[in-house]
């Protein structure tokens, strides 16, 4: 498989009305588009361990809208993201598949609408960027070797983050993990099921300890920085995040 061959084709979306903007988006001659989740203007830095990007190529696992992407971009990385594909979609928590069938169809229309929010970002941006949809399991040889890989509030949503995380620290010599900090579970290296019967959290499957990921990467080969927690605002409201970075020894 050639390297071009492997990325998508920039998408032409030209009308607002076509996206679902996860983050709070500044576009050049669109001014500020609200996100319907995420608000990391300001706080940037904090969120991705304040590493430097110049000169970095960097692989990042779910960009959503891709502010983060930009960001990189803007700091001067070579960003490639990896986003899951039209077939796949997520990890669904195996509700009884009645009540999955509800969730399908709007969600296939709101991931559509997620991808066009990051090729419109993409465009008004003059973005170099790059996208390889498909499987963050099973990293394809193909995309080659990084300086560094962003897992930015992504592992939470993953049956397996672990092994997306051996995937990344295969390929890179520098680990950045950006989750919910939960303070409950500290000091163990534990992970939380976070579905119930009851909540029907179909697109969540874990609560994670600091630990359990600093542990990991240790096991890894790498050294990791103490977790930094920074607050985020979602929806208005703010959250506690933790962020952490390992390098390879
Ligand atoms: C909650 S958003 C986080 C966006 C961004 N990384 C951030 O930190 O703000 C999760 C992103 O990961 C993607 N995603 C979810 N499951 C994935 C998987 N199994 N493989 C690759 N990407 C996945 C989603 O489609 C979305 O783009």
């Amino acid at each position: 498989m050639s390297d071009q061959k492997i990325f998508a084709t920039p998408q032409k979306v030209e009308d607002l009305a076509d996206c679902y903007f996860y983050h709070t988006m500044e576009l050049p001659g669109r001014g500020v588009i609200e996100g319907q989740d995420w608000d990391l203007r300001g706080r940037v830095d904090e969120y991705l361990g304040n590493v430097d990007f110049a000169g970095q190529r960097v692989l990042e696992i779910g960009p959503a809208s891709g502010f983060l992407t930009f960001e990189m971009e803007k700091r001067g990385a070579d960003v490639i993201s990896v986003e899951v594909t039209d077939e796949h979609g997520w990890d669904f928590v195996p509700y009884p598949e009645p009540r999955l069938e509800e969730v399908f169809g709007p969600r296939r229309i709101v991931m559509q609408q997620l991808k066009n929010s990051y090729w419109f970002s993409h465009a008004a941006l003059q973005s170099k960027a790059r996208v390889y949809y498909g499987d963050a399991y099973n990293l394809p040889a193909a995309l080659e070797e990084f300086d560094i890989a962003v897992m930015g509030a992504v592992l939470l949503h993953c049956r397996d983050p672990l092994r997306i995380v051996e995937q990344c620290g295969k390929r890179a010599k520098s680990l950045i993990i950006v989750d919910k900090f939960h303070p409950d579970l500290e000091g163990a290296p534990v992970c939380r099921l976070a579905p119930t019967p009851e909540n029907f959290l179909w697109h969540t499957w874990w609560h994670f300890s600091t630990r359990f990921f600093t542990q990991f990467l240790e096991v890894m080969g790498f050294t990791t920085s103490e977790a930094a927690t920074h607050q985020q605002f979602h929806r208005g409201r703010p959250h506690t995040l933790f962020t952490l970075v390992g390098r390879r020894k």
